[in-house]
């Protein structure tokens, strides 16, 4: 590089000293504010590396003196929810429905862990959000079949009904055409019968006195349903298997015999405390 500085005539600028064909080149200096956050940059690069983990090196990487690793903050946070999540299991296992209630941060624990369970576990029979199919209750009304009380809840979803379990919830709708218990003609009147137990403006009155002989055993004198049984209520609108007269009609000659599984296999004491609590509120809760 030459020492001699020459200035550009026009512009008043300094040259490089290259010239082509009479045409020289201006030797401009970088503006200010670019060196400025030039310099800024390098500067807190270099404490960047100082402190932080940086480069890598033969074996692992260079730490920096703050010893900063997102795993470790990822693994100590998971550890963490970890902590806290089997601490409140532990207290849904053993917990009743009133002292669930009244802590709310364990019930919300509960909601969260149930939905989600439900979600993964439930929905395929019941529906989104439990909104259930012919054959497969509706868990979001107060109508149960074998009671909507948080112990009786959480009995159905552990032992199941009419599941593989000694301690299943048992009992059917029997099949009185095909055992041949009543002929056909007798489950005509009854099919008419039921139909008038939920319409007050039929009146059915040969029906009535098979229906006592028959049927108000698990169903009730009045035809309202009983929960040891597991017996609908016949006189709401609300039909498990269909309300119109070939349906109903079905149900009496061929029986009906819903199976929900038994989850205790399949799921944990607080896993199941939760979809309790979970279904529980679904149906505004007994
Ligand atoms: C394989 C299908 C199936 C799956 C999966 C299933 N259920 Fe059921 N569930 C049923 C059937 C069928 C009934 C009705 C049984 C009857 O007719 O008595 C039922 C009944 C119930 C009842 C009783 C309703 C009442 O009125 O008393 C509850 C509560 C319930 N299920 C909750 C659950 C929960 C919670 C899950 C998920 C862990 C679940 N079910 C998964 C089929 C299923
Ligand atoms: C041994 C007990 C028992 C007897 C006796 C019985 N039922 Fe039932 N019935 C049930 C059960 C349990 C169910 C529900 C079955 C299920 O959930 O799968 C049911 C269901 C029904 C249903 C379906 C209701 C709906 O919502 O879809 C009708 C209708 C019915 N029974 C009518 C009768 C009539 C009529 C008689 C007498 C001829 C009778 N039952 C006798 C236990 C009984």
């Amino acid at each position: 590089m030459s020492t001699d500085k020459k200035i550009d005539e026009y512009s008043g600028t300094e040259t490089t000293g290259h010239e082509w064909d009479g045409i020289e080149e201006l030797n401009t200096p970088m503006p200010r504010w670019w060196l400025g956050i030039m310099f800024v940059s390098i500067i807190w690069s270099i404490g960047y590396v100082i402190l932080m983990p940086a480069f890598p090196l033969l074996h692992g990487y260079s730490k920096g003196i703050l010893g900063f690793s997102d795993r470790v903050r990822v693994s100590e946070a998971v550890s963490k929810m970890h902590a806290d999540r089997s601490v409140q299991s532990q207290q849904l296992v053993g917990a009743d429905f009133e002292t669930i209630r009244a802590d709310p941060n364990l019930m919300r624990f509960a909601m969260a862990q149930g939905k989600s369970l439900f979600g993964d576990n439930c929905e395929t029979c019941h529906g989104a959000r439990g909104r259930g199919f012919t054959g497969y209750p509706n868990l979001n009304d107060d109508i149960w079949l074998w009671g909507g009380s948080y112990e009786d809840i959480r009995q159905t979803i552990t032992y199941g009904i009419r599941a593989d379990h000694d301690e299943t919830r048992l009992s059917s709708m029997v099949a009185y055409g095909r055992d041949e218990f009543l002929s056909s003609g007798e489950i005509d009147d009854l099919v008419q019968f039921v139909l008038s137990l939920s319409d007050p403006t039929t009146q059915n009155t040969r029906g009535a006195a098979l229906f006592t002989q028959n049927c108000v055993s698990c169903h009730g004198a009045e035809g309202r349903g009983t929960r040891e049984n597991g017996a609908p209520d016949l006189t709401d609108a609300d039909w498990l298997y269909g309300g119109d007269p070939a349906s109903v009609r079905t149900t009496l000659f061929n029986g009906r015999e819903g199976v929900m599984p038994n989850w205790n296999e399949r799921l944990g004491a607080d896993q199941i405390a939760a979809l309790s609590i979970y279904v529980h509120s679904l149906g505004g809760g007994e």
